[in-house]
């Protein structure tokens, strides 16, 4: 018998830890959006002679003072906000959802239960509702996003949901991903709807402003948003690449200057010395132009060290042709063709109106 009522006091206790006194569950606060409703979470318990006092003749109200009561659930139509009750009081739970919030109703509440053969005001907690007339702004976790490249990322967009019939609508600014929605529970038993987009970073997204907004739908066919925003931050380590015109055209006879920079891969950044020296090919095997030997055939014109590898080549002849790729090599393990970008050369017939060409330096 003894072992008995251990185990009962034991599961009361883990279920309400307020076991045989007079006492409410309810949340310290909620936030409502004006013209919107609100669930309010809430059970109680009473001390334990008066349990089986506790039944269907129940009626539940919510009060500010002990005078005046702004919702009864015996009466639910006439009350001062309307209302109705969704938890069952004979198991002591006095959940309640209390419609078009206005801002005057922004009050301190607390329960009554009152029955046949019980009432009572339940004073000691008091749940703080305060109705807005502005939608509060969702949460983003984390609130910031600096990844690399290839990251996979998830990001929660979370915003209160105080009215369980109208729960706010997240929307993302972006819309590449899987996006999740749930609606969740505070420790507090208020709800909150969640949106979780999960994306691979990629550079593409680099500065871009990511958006989560809320949507509050209001009992009034209304609605209001708020949202919230961060950039993203991606970094990425760039290849090996050249920047540089796709086609040149130029005169038989003239020189060329091919604009042009580069970029290496993030571990050879540091690589990129004074030892280098700038070459240009066609193919595996010819080189048309190396920086490390005395020049007839053209001078490097950019500084590698800042990653330009503008390159001039003499004396073009319609035999010259080709498609040109640049290639680095230095006095260290980096030597490398940039092959994936390559201009097209083309050295057209001699066409001789000197004042066509003057901007060109006729190196004959
Ligand atoms: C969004 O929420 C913030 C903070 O809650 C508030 O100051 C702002 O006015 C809201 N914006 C809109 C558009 O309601």
């Amino acid at each position: 018998m003894a072992a008995a009522l251990t185990v009962l006091l034991i599961g009361c206790l883990l279920q309400t830890a307020l076991c045989g006194q007079f006492k409410t569950i309810i949340p310290k606060t909620i936030k409502v959006l004006s013209g919107s409703c609100v669930t309010i979470p809430c059970s109680f318990d009473v001390e334990t002679r008066f349990d089986s006092n506790i039944d269907g003749t129940c009626r539940a109200m919510w009060k500010y003072d002990e005078e005046t009561f702004m919702f009864d659930s015996s009466d639910p139509q006439s009350s001062a906000i309307q209302g109705e009750l969704k938890g069952d009081l004979t198991r002591k739970d006095c959940s309640t959802t209390l419609n078009n919030m206005r801002p005057e109703h922004s009050k301190e509440y607390f329960l009554r239960v009152q029955c046949n053969n019980f009432r009572h005001n339940f004073l000691a907690q008091k749940l703080h509702i305060s109705v807005t007339d502005v939608p509060p702004t969702p949460t983003l976790t984390p609130s910031t996003l600096k990844v690399e490249e290839g990251t996979s990322v998830s990001l929660k967009c979370s915003a209160p949901a105080p009215c369980l019939s109208h729960p706010p609508a997240l929307t993302w600014s972006f819309s590449l991903g899987h996006i999740q929605e749930s609606l969740q529970e505070n420790q507090d038993r208020t709800k909150v709807q969640t949106s979780v987009l999960t994306f691979t970073a990629s550079r593409l997204h680099h500065g871009k402003e990511i958006s989560c907004t809320a949507i509050y739908n209001k009992q009034d066919g209304s609605s209001q948003s708020n949202s919230t925003s961060l950039t993203a931050d991606i970094s990425w380590s760039a290849p090996f690449m050249t920047f540089m015109p796709q086609t040149i055209e130029v005169l038989s006879g003239s020189c060329v200057t091919i604009p042009c920079s580069f970029d290496v891969e993030d571990k050879y950044k540091s690589k990129v010395d004074e030892t280098c020296e700038a070459v240009w090919k066609y193919d595996q095997w010819t080189v048309v132009f190396n920086s490390r030997t005395p020049q007839t055939t053209g001078h490097l014109i950019g500084n590698l060290k800042n990653k330009d590898c503008t390159t001039t080549l003499n004396n073009m002849r319609p035999e010259n042709s080709k498609k040109y790729f640049f290639r680095i090599e230095c006095n260290n393990n980096l030597k490398q063709d940039f092959k994936t970008t390559q201009v097209d050369i083309s050295v057209t017939g001699r066409f001789y109106s000197p004042s066509s060409y003057t901007s060109v330096n006729n190196s004959l």
